[in-house]
Order: structure tokens, then sequence, then C-alpha cells
């Protein structure tokens, strides 16, 4: 498809959470780059005037950060539309035809929950609004693997495979690309980036806060589905994946695919479930859940670079910082030459990417401490820190999609490979275990590293670079 860009961007559930937070801050940055100039029609169930939509609009944008270009934020106000209604309703996508009048290629975004996302696209193609459309479906994609394989179906029905942009913010972060960026664009690192040198992964999104408001979305998914079958597998495959044999980004897809096929499948005793206390009494959240906000997994990637190597995997809420952290350790050396060589936890060489909240490579070797002593200490070389003027995902995300550049979008294969890693424990699992809030998560997670290593906690942005 030679892209031709979007003419109008049709946005389902602007009155809704998502919209708020990360979709007007990011259609506003659109704006002031000169990037958004289409029409925006909101679509959504509450009788809202456009006046209330612009206030709303304009209350996002202030949380976000302010309005710092008055004009900018005037012209975002004077392309929204608002059509309101119900989705099981024919008569809503006759009203959103209307507002079509004269427009080509609209791309569809559906910032909605994801039990209405088949629903839309069926009354869209019902409606006739499919033809050269895009359609941009936010995460979670599915919520197991027969989900996503009939999600998928119901998709590629009404829209063709590549005009469906399936969301996952994590790919628009620019720590994240600098993952292939950083693993393909050096040659020094692929000696050892394999099962020969590296000793194990481990990936960590830790958050300090709880669900907040979301606590209805979340009973329905939990920290396994919002987050490690979709955002950290993401950076396991970029970390895993075999060279690309070109530029062309399908290459790319393709060797995640590959990665994500390659995943052993979750069995139980993978996979430590934590919940923090006082969930049972957040709003939308039963008194009874079993929902965990903690989980911890380990992965087997049985490809031959990969054999035998562990993949740790962990996420929460109310943890003790708010980090995304990748840290992959090298195997010691093989002979222990000095005083300190031994125990070798903690002083073996690591790459540490910090994905977020801001950005870092680091290196860790040994070095001597002057001295009679062979002793030394672990320092940290580091080979980047962050650089601001960085677009935002949602901004980089929407404005592809919008010219049909499915580069950063998660593909079809991909989806399914990665739901049929978790779907044997998303079925058979233990109950939650309990954990204090801004604790580490229950203890039982440090069983699936087991004597031969330990959690690494991300450290506080202040100690990080
Ligand atoms: C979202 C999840 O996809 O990612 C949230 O639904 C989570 O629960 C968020 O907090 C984390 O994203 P980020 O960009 O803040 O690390």
């Amino acid at each position: 498809m030679a892209a031709s860009r979007s003419d109008a961007l049709v946005l389902f559930g602007v009155t809704g959470d998502l919209a708020h937070k990360m979709i007007f801050p990011a259609l506003y940055a659109m704006v002031k780059q000169g990037a958004l100039k289409v029409p925006v029609i909101g679509v959504a169930l509450p009788k809202w005037s456009l006046a209330r939509l612009h206030s709303h609009v304009k209350d996002s944008i202030k949380q976000s950060g302010g309005i710092d270009n008055q004009r900018a934020f005037d012209h975002l106000l004077s392309l929204l539309k608002y059509v309101s209604g119900d989705y099981k309703d024919p008569n809503t996508f006759t009203a959103i035809k209307t507002e079509l009048h004269g427009v080509r290629r609209p791309a569809y975004y559906l910032a909605i929950p994801p039990t209405l996302f088949e629903m839309v696209i069926k009354g869209l193609g019902v409606a006739n609004l499919a033809a050269h459309a895009r359609v941009i479906v936010e995460k979670p994609f599915g919520r197991d693997l027969a989900s996503a394989k009939e999600l998928n179906r119901v998709a590629s029905r009404v829209f063709p495979q590549d005009s469906i942009f399936r969301i996952d913010h994590y790919l628009g972060k620019e720590a994240i690309m600098n993952i292939l960026y950083f693993r393909f664009a050096n040659s020094f690192l692929e000696p050892i980036w394999n099962r020969n040198y590296v000793a194990s992964v481990q990936v960590t999104l830790s958050e300090d806060f709880g669900v907040e408001d979301r606590g209805a979305f979340y009973e329905t998914a939990g920290c396994l589905r919002d987050v490690i079958q979709n955002h950290l597998f993401q950076v396991v495959a970029l970390l895993a994946i075999e060279p690309p044999s070109g530029r062309d980004f399908g290459a790319v897809h393709a060797e995640k695919a590959k990665v994500f096929e390659a995943m052993r499948p979750l069995k139980a005793e993978d996979v430590v479930r934590g919940q923090y206390s006082g969930y049972r009494k957040e709003p939308g959240v039963a008194k009874n859940s079993d929902v965990e906000t903690f989980c911890a997994l380990r992965l087997f990637i049985d490809s031959w670079r990969w054999a035998g190597v562990p993949w740790y995997l962990r996420s929460g809420k109310y943890l003790p910082e708010t980090a995304t952290e990748v840290v992959v350790e090298l195997k010691p050396p093989p002979q222990d030459l000095f005083a300190d060589s031994e125990p070798a936890i903690g002083q073996t060489n690591y790459l540490r990417f910090r994905l977020s909240p801001n950005s870092a490579i680091a290196l860790a070797a040994r070095v001597k401490l002057a001295g009679k002593e062979f002793v030394g200490e672990q320092r940290e070389l580091y080979l980047l820190e962050e650089r601001p003027g960085e677009e935002t995902p949602y901004e980089r995300l929407l404005g592809d999609a919008m010219i049909g550049d499915g580069a950063l979008f998660t593909r079809e294969d991909a989806v399914e490979a990665a739901w049929a890693v978790v779907d044997p424990v998303l079925k058979k699992h233990h109950r939650v275990r309990p954990y204090k809030r801004l604790s580490w998560g229950p203890k039982e997670a440090d069983t699936i590293i087991g004597s031969e290593g330990a959690w690494h906690n991300p450290i506080s942005t202040a100690a990080s670079g």
C-alpha cells in the first residue's frame, strides 16, 4: 500500500480515560508539529455538546503539561466534531458517515474497552465505512489465544491486514526502539549475545502506584495480560531476535514472530502471582478477587541462540519504584583468579537498559581498587543517557498509523504466538499471594530465580543517570 495520509481521524471512546490521558495530548503535540490538519470526529455514548468536549480537551491538555501554544490549541478545537451514540446502534454509524462526507481514507481509533472492539469493527463493516480506511486498535488485543484469534478473524474480514494497526505503546518509546538500533548498529555485541556468554536476562516493569480508577478494567485483565504478554514480551523479542534480513520492517516483524514461536509455553510453576494489600477494596474490584497485581515469571526461548538461558520477567503495582529496566547478566569469568571472584552473584558484567521513566544504557564491569590487594568494585559505564525532546509514544504511533506505516505495530501472527505462551497459565495458576504495598512483591517470587541469582531491583531515578 503506497501509504497515503488518512484524511480524518474517528476517535471511538472520545470521552474516556485513555483519550483524556494520552490521546488529546498526542493530538495537541501533532497539531503543534503541523502533523495533524484533518477533522477529528469523537464518538462516545454520552450526550455531550461540542462545548463540553472542548472543555474536556482543555482539561486534558492542562493536566498533561499545559497550553503553551494557544494557536495550536485553538486549531485542535476547530478540528473536533462529536457524534454521540451507542455502538450497538446502526444509527451511530450512519451519523459517523454523515460527518465523513467527502473523506476518502479515514482512520478509526478504538480507544474503547476491549469487549467492544468486535462490535465497532462489525458496525463499521456493515455501514460500509471500511473501504480504504485504517483501524487502530488499543491493547489488550484479545484476552487469550482463542479470543485474539477471533478478533483477528473479525478484523480481517472487514479490513485488510495492512490496514489494521495494533497498538502497543511500548513500541513507540524511544528507549525501546533503541534496543533494536543498539543491537544491530554495533558489532561488539554479537559475539557475546547468546547462550555462551549470557547467564540470564531480567526485565522489570515496576510502578509505585495501584490500579487507581481502573479497578473495573483491571479485574478483566490482571498484570500478566495488562503488561507482560504485550509490553514486556515486545521488549524480550527485540532483545532476542536474530538480525533482520534487511531494512524493510517486515523483516523485523518476521524475526519477532519467530521469537514468540520459540518461547516455551509457561507452566504454573514458572509463574508467581501476587496481589497488593487493599486491592480488594479498590473501586470496581471484587471483594474476593483473585486477579494479580504482581506477576513474576521464568521464560525460556528454545532457539539455537538462547537455549538454556532463563528470562526473568516481573511487573507489579505498588512496588517501591516506578521504573522499567532490563538487565542482561553475563556469565562470570571461567577461573576465580582474585580474592573477590566469589561469589559471582552481583559481581558479573552486565548490560543495563533503563527504559523508563528516563532512558539509559549502562555496561557494568569490575575494576581494581587501589592498593596491594587484587580486589575491585563494579562500575557502570554509561553509553547513553536521556536526550530530551522525544516524541511521546502516542504521538509517534498515531502519526505512523495515519500515514499507513505499520513498522511499530504488532502483527497478527506475533500477537497470537505471544498469547500461546501465556495461555496455559491464564487457565491454570495458584491463587494470588498477598504482598505489602511498596514491597517488591510476595517473597515466593524469589523462588522463580532460585539460589543462582537474585532479582535486580531498578534503582531510583536520581541514582540512575
Ligand atoms: C498500560 C497498562 O498499557 O501500561 C498500565 O494498562 C500500565 O497498567 C502502563 O501502568 C505502563 O506504561 P508506561 O508507559 O507508563 O510504562
